[in-house]
């Protein structure tokens, strides 16, 4: 992370992606940073690094709900350190408190990606590192979990993009454009990162 430390008080300029569990948040995360020569974070990876341990050993260990106070916290430290001209990636669960939705509100351009439950478990099943989805019938649990965040996702965020069909380069350009639209404009990387 890299902190801003301009005295003039400004919007924060950050892309932040939202949505559930393999919407592919992190790949079109890099996607666009790779664009944007932006600096890139995902709340988990800063998670499992404080933490010391991985996300299932946090959730084994310590329970969800700490796992969420986590979320929160990492959350707060981006906002402290006024971050800009990030892309941050946030675990699936990050709107569900509503302290979270006011403070990614406050962070940017909060994209929502969205995609099929069955397009989510096909993605999901090759790694066995998210705690929630290892049951006895992942589908079922993928499709409860999402009727209840959806609205959340809907109302936390200014986009929304439906990640199954479309390829990664296609939805990181529709991200940019829209972007550019909600910013007024998206500074070149070489002025962006020293402003
Ligand atoms: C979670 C999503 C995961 C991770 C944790 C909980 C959720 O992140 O934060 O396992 O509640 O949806 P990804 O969305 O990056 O898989």
């Amino acid at each position: 992370m890299e902190p801003n430390h301009s005295n003039k008080p400004k919007n924060m300029h950050n892309i932040v992606l939202i949505g559930f569990m393999g919407c592919g948040k992190s790949t079109i995360g890099r996607e666009l940073k790779k664009s944007l020569g932006y600096h890139f974070i995902d709340t988990d990876n800063v998670i499992e690094e404080q933490a010391g341990k991985s996300i299932p050993e946090i959730f084994e260990q310590n329970g969800e709900q700490a796992f969420r106070d986590l979320e929160t916290k990492v959350l707060k430290e981006i906002i402290h350190q006024e971050t800009n001209h990030h892309i941050i990636a946030t675990g699936g669960g990050m709107p569900i408190r509503p302290e979270n939705q006011a403070l990614l509100q406050k962070l940017g351009f909060v994209v929502w990606l969205s995609c099929s439950p069955e397009k989510i478990l096909a993605r999901t099943a090759r790694t066995s590192n998210r705690p929630l989805l290892n049951c006895n019938d992942p589908l079922a649990k993928i499709s409860e979990l999402l009727e209840e965040r959806s609205p959340i996702y809907e109302s936390s965020s200014h986009m929304k993009i439906n990640t199954s069909s479309l390829d990664f380069n296609e939805i990181s350009c529709g991200i940019l454009e829209s972007a550019r639209y909600h910013f007024g404009n998206i500074p070149s990387v070489s002025t962006s990162l020293n402003e």
